[in-house]
């Protein structure tokens, strides 16, 4: 009898651990990213200054469906360092107002496009 009861507090503890680990994993994770709230901004910021209308990129970004047909090619592009394009090389020393993604934001956009591209709300 002692020992049955010891194994139900082990259960009991490691189902606590478990409930435990899902909970923070939520909150590592609050939500999916969404176009207008997450990619939007990275874009603007990184990106449009040559992906626009008449800009030296080939195509534009400037407005949604651009992003979402291309969201897996910038996935693509933007974890390999390819763009946004960078001469110094990735070993250079920090300049102001670099050209360079952020790891938080390469892993957004990876998660954007895992999702689908959703646009979200404005
Ligand atoms: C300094 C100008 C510039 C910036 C800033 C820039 N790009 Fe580009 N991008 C280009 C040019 C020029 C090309 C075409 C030549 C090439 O593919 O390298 C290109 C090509 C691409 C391609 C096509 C690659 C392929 O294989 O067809 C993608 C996707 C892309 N850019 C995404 C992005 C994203 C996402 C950003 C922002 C994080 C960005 N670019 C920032 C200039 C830029």
């Amino acid at each position: 009898m002692q020992q049955r009861g010891g194994l139900e507090k082990v259960g009991g503890l490691a189902l606590g651990l478990a409930m435990g680990a899902v909970w923070l994993v939520g909150l590592a994770q609050p939500r999916t990213p969404t176009y207008y709230q997450d990619v939007k901004p990275i874009l603007e910021a990184q990106c449009v200054g040559c992906h626009k209308p008449g800009g030296i990129a080939p195509f534009s970004l400037t407005e949604p469906q651009d992003a979402v047909a291309r969201a897996q090619l910038i996935v693509a592009v933007t974890a390999s360092g390819r763009m946004p394009p960078w001469p110094p090389g990735p070993d250079s020393p920090e300049f102001l107002d670099q050209r360079k993604l952020t790891e938080a934001q390469k892993a957004t956009l990876a998660a954007w496009a895992q999702a689908g591209a959703p646009l979200g709300q404005k």
